[in-house]
């Protein structure tokens, strides 16, 4: 058993993270019992974020438990599910936030669905391009900052949301797909030359392949 946390956990060779929503499987996820406490098998081929705690070698992947986090690209919200139920756990007792920003209405109409269910959550409707769209619902800069927009330009993207939000010595999370971008041949070469140019160290860079293709985590710290 590898533990990133006491919410997050490798058992066996599955990923698994302690359901802040007892009962509930958001995707038909397993459930599992142990005790008093009940794990929720968090798939890694339906999240970046997980699939990357399941390959990365270094530490640091996961935010600390009740800080606030900026989440760019939250689709419906399964992986913000999973880092829900470590960063703010059973009605929010950690106190944590997530402000969790999507371009797509639907994506936000989901969102809201389940920040009734998982308080901490923060959906916001809004372009990642624009700060003005997300500065609002941010009262200082961020410890942790993950993007996964899946959308050509998405490494100058991150790095302009970095600059804007995240706070000195943060953690910035990366998620691209070479296929977004023009030049997918050579796409992660140059999103490596591009953030070690715009002043990030580079943690790991996190080749997902076998469980997302043509994807990759960028860890850095600011
Ligand atoms: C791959 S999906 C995200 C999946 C999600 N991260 C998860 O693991 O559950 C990419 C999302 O980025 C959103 N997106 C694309 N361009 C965006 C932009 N400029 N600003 C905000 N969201 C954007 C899309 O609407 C889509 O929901």
């Amino acid at each position: 058993m590898i533990s990133f946390s006491d919410r997050v956990r490798i058992d066996g060779r599955s990923l698994w993270s302690r359901n802040a929503v007892k009962g509930v499987s958001l995707r038909g996820e397993r459930l599992k019992k142990d005790g008093k406490k009940e794990w929720r098998q968090w798939n890694p081929r339906a999240s970046k974020l997980g699939a990357g705690l399941l390959k990365a070698s270094e530490s640091g992947l996961l935010p600390e438990p009740g800080s606030v986090c900026l989440y760019l690209g939250s689709g419906h919200g399964t992986t913000i599910s999973y880092l829900h139920d470590h960063l703010c756990a059973a009605k929010n007792h950690l106190g944590g936030t997530i402000v969790a920003v999507d371009i797509s209405s639907r994506c936000i109409r989901d969102l809201i669905k389940l920040s009734k269910t998982r308080p901490g959550i923060l959906p916001v409707l809004g372009d990642c391009r624009q700060s003005e769209h997300i500065s609002p619902f941010l009262s200082a800069k961020v410890p942790w900052l993950f993007q996964d927009v899946s959308q050509s330009g998405q490494v100058e993207m991150f790095i302009h949301s970095c600059h804007r939000f995240l706070a000195e010595k943060g953690t910035g999370i990366l998620s691209l797909k070479s296929a977004s971008e023009r030049d997918t041949g050579s796409a992660f070469e140059h999103a490596q030359r591009s953030l070690l140019e715009a002043g990030f160290t580079l943690v790991e860079r996190i080749d997902l392949s076998g469980w997302e293709d043509q994807h990759v985590l960028f860890h850095v710290v600011f």
